[in-house]
Formats: C-alpha cells, sequence, structure tokens
C-alpha cells in the first residue's frame, strides 16, 4: 500500500492523541486514506519527559530540522500552544513544503492572515478542524457541507473548560479554583488557563467561525467578550432558582448593521439544548437560511476527541481534499469582507444584573432610576431577607428586552453610586 510520511510537533495531551490514533489504529487510518500514514518524526523539547503514547525507536526527536530537512514528510501536525515559536514553525514547515494540520486557534487568530497567504504563495494547505470545538467536524460542516446557504446565526458552547467548570458549580456547589485545576489536570484547559476563563479562547474561536460562516474580517482581539472569573456561585444558585443555567454563550448573528459578534457568560433557560450541555463538551446552534436550524453537539476539549479531528484532518490532507478546500475557502484572505462587525452597544437582548448594595431605605429607588434612565424595564427584581448584620445585600434584577450600550450605561451609573459596594455583574439572557 502507498505510505504518506507524516510527522507530530508536540507531543502533549493533543500530539500523544494523534501518535495512538495514528500508531495503535494505523489499519483504520490506511483503510480510510487509501494509503498508510506513516509516523516518521515526533518532535518534541524535552526528550526525557514522559509521554502519553508509546513510541517505537528512532521517532522521538528535539530536532526540528530532522522534519524540515525530510522532503519524504509530506503532512506535518503542529500541535504547540501558543504564540511563539508556533509560528515561526508553522512558517518553516509550509516553506519546506509541508501541508501543515494544527489545532491551534490562537495562533490562527492571531496570525491566520500571515500563515494563510504564505501557505497560498507556497501552494500548500493549512487544515485547522480541531481548532475550533474540539471533536465536533463543524469547520467541514459550515465551510463545506452548508456553502448552500446564508448562515443567519452560531450560538456556541466553544470552550470546553469552562463550560466544565460551571456545570461542577451547578451540580455539585464547586468551587471555582478547585475545578479549574481539575479541568487543567483533565488536559482540557489551555497551558494558561486564564484563557479559556476570560472569554479570549472563545472569542479567539469565534473569530475563526466568523471568517468562515460570514465571510468576516474581524480580529478575535475586538470581539466584546467577559468570562466567568468574575462569576460566584451566588449567580450560579440565582440563576437555577429562576429557572436558567449560565453558560458562556459565543454568538454571531446578522442584524441589519452587520455582524453581531460577542462572547459571554448568558444565563439559558433550563430545558434549552445549550442550556443542557455539560461537562467539557461544547454544542453550536447554526441557523442557516435553506437547511433551518441545525445543532452540533459533542467533546470540546480532551485528549482523544481532538486528536480524532486533527487525525481526520491529516488523511483528507493526504488524499488531497484539503489542498482542494484550501485554495477556494480564500480564508483570511484579501478578499473584500462580505459583511462589517455591528456596533456591539445597539445588540439587543435581556440581562440579569446583580448588584451589591447597602441593606438601607432608598436603595432599589436609586437603582430602578439608573435602569429607568436608559429606558430598561425591569421584568423582576430578587432579593432574599437579609442576615440583618448590616452587611451588603445582592439585588438580583432581570430587565426586559434593552441593548447592551443602555445596560452598559446603566450599571456605569450604578457603580458610582454610594450604595453599591462592588461593580454591577451583567449576563446575557436567553429564554
Ligand atoms: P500541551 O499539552 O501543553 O502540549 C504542547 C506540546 O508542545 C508539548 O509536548 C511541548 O513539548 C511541545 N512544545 C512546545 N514548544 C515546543 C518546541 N519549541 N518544539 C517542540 N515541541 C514543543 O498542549 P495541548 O493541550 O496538547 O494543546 C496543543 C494545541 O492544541 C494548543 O494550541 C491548544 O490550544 C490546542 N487544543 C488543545 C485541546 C485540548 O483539549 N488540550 C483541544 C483543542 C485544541 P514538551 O512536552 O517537551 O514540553
Ligand atoms: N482549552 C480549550 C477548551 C481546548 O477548553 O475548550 C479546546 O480548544
Amino acid at each position: 500500500m502507498e505510505k504518506t510520511k507524516v510527522a507530530i510537533i508536540g507531543l502533549g495531551t493533543v500530539g500523544s492523541g494523534v501518535a495512538r490514533l495514528l500508531l495503535d489504529f494505523g489499519d483504520r487510518t490506511a483503510r480510510h486514506a487509501g494509503r498508510t500514514l506513516w509516523l516518521e518524526k515526533a518532535v518534541v523539547r524535552d526528550l526525557e519527559k514522559a509521554r502519553d503514547c508509546d513510541l517505537p525507536e528512532g521517532i522521538l526527536t528535539d530536532q526540528l530540522s530532522e522534519v524540515v530537512d525530510n522532503p519524504e514528510i509530506k503532512v506535518v501536525a503542529q500541535l504547540i500552544g501558543g504564540l511563539e515559536p508556533a509560528r515561526t514553525i508553522m512558517l518553516q514547515l509550509l516553506e519546506s513544503g509541508k501541508d501543515v494540520v494544527t489545532a491551534n486557534k490562537a495562533l490562527l487568530a492571531e496570525h491566520g492572515p500571515e500563515i494563510f497567504d504564505r501557505a497560498r504563495e507556497l501552494g500548500r494547505s493549512v487544515a485547522f478542524e480541531a481548532s475550533v470545538a474540539g471533536g465536533i467536524p463543524i469547520i467541514a460542516n459550515i465551510g463545506q457541507c452548508l456553502s448552500a446557504n446564508q448562515i443567519q446565526s452560531l450560538h456556541g458552547i466553544l470552550n470546553g473548560t469552562s463550560n466544565f467548570i460551571l456545570s461542577k458549580m451547578h451540580e455539585d456547589g464547586s468551587a471555582y479554583d478547585e475545578v479549574v485545576a481539575e479541568a487543567q489536570r483533565l488536559g482540557y484547559a489551555e497551558a494558561d488557563p486564564a484563557m479559556d476563563v476570560d472569554g479570549t479562547d472563545a472569542a479567539q474561536k469565534l473569530a475563526i467561525l466568523a471568517h468562515l460562516g460570514f465571510g468576516a474580517r474581524v480580529d478575535w482581539d475586538d470581539i466584546p467578550r467577559s468570562g466567568i472569573d468574575t462569576l460566584e456561585t451566588a449567580d450560579i444558585r440565582y440563576a437555577e432558582e429562576m429557572g436558567y443555567k449560565i453558560k458562556l454563550l459565543a454568538v454571531a448573528q446578522l442584524v441589519d448593521e452587520g455582524l453581531e459578534l460577542h462572547v459571554s457568560p448568558t444565563l439559558v433557560k433550563a430545558g434549552q439544548p445549550l442550556a443542557e450541555v455539560g461537562g467539557p463538551f461544547n454544542a453550536i446552534r447554526v441557523d442557516a437560511d435553506a437547511v433551518g436550524e441545525l445543532l452540533f453537539y459533542g467533546p470540546g476539549a480532551g485528549q482523544m476527541p481532538t486528536a480524532s479531528a486533527v487525525v481526520a484532518d491529516m488523511i483528507d490532507t493526504a488524499v488531497g481534499r484539503t489542498g482542494i478546500t484550501f485554495s477556494t475557502l480564500e480564508l483570511w484572505s484579501n478578499r473584500q469582507a462580505r459583511v462589517a462587525p455591528a456596533d456591539y452597544a445597539h445588540a439587543c437582548g435581556r440581562f440579569y444584573l446583580r448588584v451589591t448594595v447597602d441593606d438601607s431605605p432608598g436603595v432599589l429607588a436609586l437603582i430602578t432610576q439608573a435602569l429607568g434612565d436608559q429606558d430598561i424595564s425591569i421584568a423582576s427584581v430578587l432579593q432574599h431577607e437579609p442576615a440583618g448584620n448590616g452587611q451588603p445585600v445582592p439585588l438580583v434584577i432581570m430587565t426586559h428586552e434593552t441593548t447592551a450600550g443602555a445596560a452598559g450605561k446603566a450599571c456605569d451609573t450604578m457603580s458610582q453610586l454610594d450604595c453599591v459596594k462592588a461593580d454591577p455583574v451583567r449576563m446575557w439572557v436567553r429564554d
């Protein structure tokens, strides 16, 4: 059988899973690719470190040149996280004639234009299914299977770590810090888990989907975002009391003005499919004009789900499918954007507000005044009987539909009030 020599750069959580699939299930990949994907080299920094896979002798190396200078290696899975040396290595691989597969969304979101331009100039391809939503084949679906549609909106749970943390907080009442450590131990989190919990990782993935699905040209850093790192267990309990679950939701939605984009913790009505996505799972609801509503669901992080997406890309690349789609996608090309980002301040919806206030007369009037001044109507107010020890009390307000701009201004005004003891917590509500 024909043999395509491949290599892996980075043998951490994902890289080890890729090596296991290639080595332990070589017959399966050969059947699907019509050729053997032969793992020739795996490049790491530290040769002494224990690996989560058994490699035959001669494969492990700490010399990138053993890949770059070997013209027989055609396809390389670049599975190093972060920006550097990942960017430099990516360009070196392309320059040396390799087609590259990656799971590194931070790299694509930050340096996509440079990397994709160079790949196009060199006649090479970059496949990146694993960069968004782990094991869910969302890139192939949006890039190819839905190409007869105009996508109207995407609502996604795109960060497995945040979803794992939120699920544990909802289900077991676990403390935030404990669950972050568990997510790291289980291999879900980024090397810097702050990127998972502050909304960065989800915004980077959303930027990739916005390019692919809407022809937008957005910089991930311009996407308004907040993470789950400012939430308290109390927010989880209040949401439950009102019949909601909190999810870190990434939204891309066509509106009259353009493409609305944001990432934020959101109260999703219990029973809605997105509310019931638990653990490190991801889900993306896609609304498209011809097909209607689709829901993609599956493991969004972790070794083997991510490796599944990487190896599928390696097969597609080896048989030439990636090369064809890569050149027609024109991702991050100079082609004019099909849609401009809409002003976030105009995004419409309901909001959950938790305001920590003095337990004293007239306070509620000041808070409702701040909302009324922005034309925000209150749908409900929740305040539990205080402990009576003079401590500030949380006031939970659900608004009727308003705009992100008005909610933001009302919160700014509240923050200035003497009776408000901390910046108000603000989340979107999806019924
Ligand atoms: P990881 O466990 O930290 O592994 C990274 C690997 O890169 C390590 O093996 C490290 O080598 C290697 N490395 C770093 N610098 C290197 C260099 N200069 N030369 C050679 N090797 C180098 O990370 P991961 O979780 O596998 O994630 C890899 C990428 O996949 C990231 O971009 C991440 O965002 C993405 N991703 C991860 C998941 C997930 O669930 N983990 C899911 C989807 C996407 P040493 O071991 O020798 O230090
Ligand atoms: N850290 C990422 C997450 C890995 O938790 O979703 C998958 O991209």
